[in-house]
């Protein structure tokens, strides 16, 4: 099986790379995707969900040697991981506060400079804040997505399941916030080339 690869990385810790990881493989799952996740941290946050037992998909702590048994692989990255990630597609969330932008920002241009494809998801837009607004409307100008503030993220957290568990189905927004990452999945998957060989060559 060949699959697609895609690399969730901001050296900057909590600005949505585990969020982000689980439910893009949770939604994948809704396309009949198989995804697997390599959570590169051993207590990292997709570890942690996968003990609780309730995702639809594996999390692994370690990069396979073999072609994985999934069609869709996503690296969660953990923070201070300045490395720039081998693979085609880097998807980078940043939250739009001024003190989180500056690490993004310099990543990001590392990742360019390499010839990556860069997808910018800013998270946890707060709609009260004006020059948080003001970051999001002009990241999102420039081809950036965008998962707003929303209380389904801390809901799903305390349960550990994604937000696309049946048991999140009434949440407030909870559509909203699914069509997010399908959206987000469609486009990473738009003229995204397939890894071929092992894990090793690419991760
Ligand atoms: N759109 C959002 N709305 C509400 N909360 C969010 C949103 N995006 C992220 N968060 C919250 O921000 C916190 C940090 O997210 P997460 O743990 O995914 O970050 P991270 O980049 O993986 O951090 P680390 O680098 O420490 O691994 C979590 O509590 C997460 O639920
Ligand atoms: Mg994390």
């Amino acid at each position: 099986m060949s699959f697609k690869l895609v690399n969730i990385w901001n050296p900057k810790g909590g600005q949505g790379k585990s969020m982000i990881a689980v439910n893009l493989a949770a939604a994948a799952v809704e396309i009949k995707l198989k995804p697997l996740v390599i959570c590169q941290d051993p207590q990292g946050t997709a570890t942690l969900y996968h003990q609780g037992g309730k995702l639809p998909f594996d999390v692994v702590s370690k990069v396979p040697d073999e072609k994985p048994d999934a069609n869709l692989v996503i690296i969660d990255h953990q923070a201070s991981d300045w490395e720039v990630p081998k693979g085609k597609i880097i998807l980078m969330p940043v939250k739009p506060a001024r003190s989180q932008y500056k690490t993004y920002a310099d990543a990001k241009k590392r990742a360019e400079a390499q010839g990556k494809q860069v997808i910018t998801v800013v998270t946890d837009t707060s709609h009260q804040r004006a020059d948080e607004i003001a970051t999001a409307k002009r990241l999102i100008e420039k081809g950036a997505f965008e998962i707003p503030s929303s209380g389904v993220f801390s809901r799903a957290d305390s349960d550990l399941v994604s937000i696309f568990d049946p048991s999140m189905d009434r949440a407030y927004k909870v559509k909203e916030r699914r069509r997010e990452f399908l959206q987000i999945l469609g486009a990473i998957f738009t003229g995204m080339l397939e890894e071929e060989g092992g894990m090793k060559d690419v991760a």
